[in-house]
């Protein structure tokens, strides 16, 4: 049959598109990338907040009509989405033939060549799925995602990712290692590891540092990220391996959450404002040009107006070159949910708002400071506005247009940044 899947959420959720995209091709069914041809709608879903979870029903009942003209096409949900609601999702949404949970893609050749029943709903958690020896469909020509571990044992308060992605399970390192050579021999040189924690990587006596250090001497491989970090596990070991290790970027993405040490607290983040600061000194001494990302939420339950404006104050003291900025969404049985003083809706706006428009400020300065500086950009495509122009990014994961043509695809290039937005650096 032929399929598409339709991704939401995080970058798990793209890499997991890739292996189940790998475990159809498998079974003979053949990917599509106009919905018009597909007999297969497959939605890959995020539970992380309320409005991710109404797109993608909106999404569905917008292509249930599809099923009218042709019966035989069916519409699957797995990720995040199947795994919390199972099959009260085809109570709420009609269109739904089948829902697949996180642990269990390899049923999905079985249910599409109907030895299970359409209407199947897989959702027992394996504690230690993780796609071993599956190769992944790759989307890109450049850049690769490798999951190395899976789920979270953090339980923020806030967060279903616990519940629907279950206990941390880590890769064998030999895997990972393989996996990462043959991407970068075939051509994707920039490559990232993947991981709800990513940094608390653990196999066989193997830590993330020493994850970093092998990957380190593929000679294929020409840049290594990682995301997502969580701050707990941002050892002074890893720093060392960062700094030392000559492929791994410039760049960390570290979820702050909050800037007030009570919020923090509330949110079960085991860290507090001044860890943290310690933590982005001990990173821009180590490596004194690194880009640092975050996460932040606005509206937790109780977070008052001068908590909120903690935040912002170190959001101006730290000043990230972005930020993504999220407004809390209660999510039925974590335990903030059932916290009494939840934030009205208008105020956590207005706080989003009021952030955005802060961070907006601050990353606009972050790449006007880069003006005047030569960058390394690995071109990946064309530039959207321009054939004479070309695209890509640079080691601490800007955006970058400059001058050139198809030769450049593919390469790295040295060039000089002329101007900036808040989101492109344009270099010569
Ligand atoms: N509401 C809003 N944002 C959330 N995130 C996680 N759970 C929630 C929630 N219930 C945000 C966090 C996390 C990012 C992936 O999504 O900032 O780091
Ligand atoms: Fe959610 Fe916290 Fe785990 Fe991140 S670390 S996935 S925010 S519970």
């Amino acid at each position: 049959m032929k399929y598409i899947i339709e991704t939401y959420g995080c970058q798990m959720n793209v890499a997991d598109s890739e292996l189940v995209s790998s475990l159809l091709i498998s079974a003979g069914h053949s990917p599509v990338t106009d919905i018009d041809d597909a007999q297969v709608i497959v939605f890959n879903t995020c539970s992380v907040r309320d409005h991710a979870e109404q797109r993608v029903l909106g999404r569905i009942a917008n292509e249930k009509h599809r099923k009218t003209a042709d019966p035989g096409i069916k519409i699957g949900v797995i990720g995040c989405m199947a795994q919390r609601m199972g099959k009260r999702l085809m109570e709420i949404e009609s269109g739904i033939d089948f829902v697949v949970g996180v642990d269990q893609y390899q049923h999905l050749p079985s249910i599409l060549a109907d030895d299970e029943p359409c209407g199947a709903d897989t959702l027992s958690m394996d504690k230690t799925q993780v796609y071993q020896g599956i190769m992944p469909h790759r989307q890109d020509a450049h850049c690769g995602f490798v999951t190395v571990m899976r789920g979270c044992d953090n339980f923020c308060s806030y967060c279903i990712v616990p519940y629907v992605r279950g206990r941390e399970r880590s890769r064998p390192i030999n895997d990972i290692y393989n996996e990462v050579k043959s991407a970068s021999e075939a051509g994707l040189r920039d490559i990232t590891l993947l991981g709800q924690n990513v940094n608390s990587y653990q196999y066989d006596g193997y830590h993330f540092p020493d994850l970093l250090r092998k990957l380190n001497d593929i000679e294929s491989l020409w840049r290594l990220r990682f995301v997502t970090s969580h701050p707990k596990d941002l050892s002074d070991e890893l720093i060392s391996a960062m700094a030392e290790c000559s492929k791994v970027c410039e760049h960390i993405h570290l979820p702050l959450q909050a800037g007030d040490d009570q919020v923090l607290k509330n949110m079960n983040r085991s860290y507090n404002v001044d860890h943290y600061l310690g933590l982005i000194d001990k990173l821009r001494t180590a490596i004194p040009n690194i880009a640092i990302t975050t996460d932040l939420m606005v509206g937790f339950p109780g977070e008052s107006e001068a908590q909120f404006e903690n935040t912002l104050r170190v959001m101006e003291s730290i000043r990230f070159d972005y930020a993504f900025c999220f407004k809390y969404s209660e999510r039925e049985g974590t335990k903030a949910a059932s916290y009494k003083d939840q934030v009205p809706e208008d105020e956590r706006l207005r706080r989003l708002q009021a952030m955005i428009e802060l961070q907006r400020q601050i990353t606009f300065d972050k790449f006007q400071e880069q003006i005047g500086k030569t960058v390394e950009v690995y071109v990946e495509d064309f530039s959207r506005k321009s054939q004479d122009m070309v695209s890509g990014k640079t080691r601490d994961f800007k955006i970058a247009v400059l001058s050139g043509g198809s030769d450049k695809i593919g390469g790295l290039s040295l060039a000089k940044v002329v101007d900036a937005t808040a989101g492109t650096l344009i270099c010569d």
